[in-house]
Order: structure tokens, then sequence, then C-alpha cells
């Protein structure tokens, strides 16, 4: 290796020289600079092999290829583009492979401005749904509508503002799509939950905010009578 032999040359009588010259932790500073290079050959010695080493390190930490390249932080400034914005905005009419939104009823809850009052077509009601629902509700929103829809949540009890219960006649009016508007853009101070709780889990736990409204609303005339007949008998 002619490179490191080079340097190895140069690099100890440069380091030995230093290190005399300039050794303030050795005591005795003169004693040392007035002696000869013979004095001090294990000094030499060890700067030789100080020296090898260095270079070694030095030309094997070298080849940084790509690690370095240019780049910039997240929302850095530029002033490349016009806007000065290095996080580019989405081109204008692109949809990314997989995002095409075309049910306005799955994706936002309303056709034509008006909110739906079922379900979307590819949201099949089954005991499953309802499950899902229920697990996501009690987990997202029980904390401060508890887990009746009362409002009543911990939250609440803690002093955050308490909600409107869901057994109202104005919400238990409202068309099933209004719940999964307000999940997905909040409601006063009620934040929006898009980003938490997908397409499918709002729609889950809307289809659950209807069952829960039926479990405080029904009446007797609503079951078989087999079913009235058997609770009769628990009553009793
Ligand atoms: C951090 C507390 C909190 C959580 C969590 C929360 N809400 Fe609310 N919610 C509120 C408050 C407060 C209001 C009343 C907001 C207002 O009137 O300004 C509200 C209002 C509502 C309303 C009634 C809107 C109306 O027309 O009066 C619905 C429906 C609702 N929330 C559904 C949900 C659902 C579903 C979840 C879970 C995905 C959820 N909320 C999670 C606090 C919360």
């Amino acid at each position: 290796m002619v490179v490191v032999r080079y340097v190895g040359h140069l690099f100890p009588n440069f380091i030995a020289n230093f290190v005399v010259l300039n050794g303030s932790h050795l005591k005795d500073r003169s004693r040392l600079a007035g002696r000869t290079w013979a004095a001090v050959a294990p000094l030499r010695l060890g700067c030789y092999v100080t020296g090898v080493v260095l270079a070694l390190l030095t030309i094997s930490g070298c080849h940084s290829d790509m690690y370095d390249q240019p780049r910039y932080e997240p929302a850095e400034k530029t002033e490349f583009f016009d806007d000065q914005r290095t996080m580019r905005p989405v081109v204008a009419n692109t949809i990314a492979r997989g995002q095409l939104r075309e049910d306005d009823a799955y994706f936002t809850g309303k056709v034509s401005d008006a909110f739906v009052s079922e379900l979307p077509a590819q949201v099949k009601l089954s005991e499953t749904l309802l499950a899902r629902g229920q697990e996501r509700f009690n987990i997202y929103c029980s904390n401060c509508h508890d887990r009746v829809g009362t409002g009543n949540g911990m939250i609440v009890q803690r002093g955050f503002p308490r909600p409107p219960t869901y057994h109202s006649d104005r919400l238990r009016g409202m068309p099933v799509g209004y719940f999964f508007e307000v999940m997905t853009h909040g409601y006063g101070t009620m934040y929006p939950f898009n980003n938490q709780v997908s397409v499918a889990d709002r729609w889950a736990i809307a289809a659950y905010i209807r069952a829960l409204q039926l479990s405080q609303h029904a009446t007797l005339d609503e079951i078989s009578s087999s079913e009235r007949t058997e609770l009769e008998g628990a009553k009793q």
C-alpha cells in the first residue's frame, strides 16, 4: 500500500515533534525538548504505529458513497420551486392507485349533499358488524359518550364538555349517514376521527349507535310474542 507507507513516514516525525514540543502533559518539558531523537525512540515507535492506524482508519472511512447525498428536512424551505415548498402538493386531479373514492354514500355518508338513511350497499348489517362497532365504540367513543351513549364518559366526569345523549328525539331522528359525518369531520368541541377510525369501522360504529339507540327506546310491540312472554316471566 503506497499511500499507507507514505502517510506512515510523514506522520510519526510530525506527531513526535508535536508531542515533544507541545506535550504539556509531560511534567518536565524542557528536559525532553533538549534530548536527541534517539532518546525519544520509543515515543517515535509509538507514533509510527499511531500514524499507520490513523492512516488506515482515514482511508477505510473514506468511502462515503451514497451516505451524504443532498437532501431536505421535512417542510424545509427551498428556492428551487416558486412556492418555496420542498414538500410538493399532490398534482391536481391525480389519484393514487387504490385511492379512487367514487362511492359518495360509502366515503362521505352523503348522496348529493343529503345524508344517507340506510347503510351503504357494501356495508352488510350483521352481528359481526355490530360486534365490531361495539368494540370500536367502546375504544374510541365511550370515554366521552359512555358505553350507553348518554354522554357521561370518564373524560366528561373529569371536566371535558358533556356531549349530548344519543337518546334524544333529535339524534334518534338523524339519518345514519349523519353519525358517519360527525365521526369523519368532528362536531363542535368533538375532534374528528377520520385518522384513527377507518371508513369501514366508522360505518360499524354508526350501525352500533343505532343499536344503542334502539336498546334504550324499544317498545314491547317490537318484539315477538314468545320473547314477550319470556320477558314477562323474567319480571316476576
Ligand atoms: C373527547 C371526547 C369525545 C370523544 C372521544 C367522542 N366524542 Fe362525540 N362528542 C363529544 C362532545 C363534547 C360532543 C358535543 C360537541 C358540541 O356540541 O360542541 C360530541 C357530540 C357527538 C355527537 C352528536 C352531534 C350532534 O348533532 O349533537 C355524536 C353523534 C358523536 N359525538 C359521536 C361520536 C362518536 C361516534 C365517537 C367515537 C368515534 C365520539 N363521538 C367520540 C365528545 C367526544
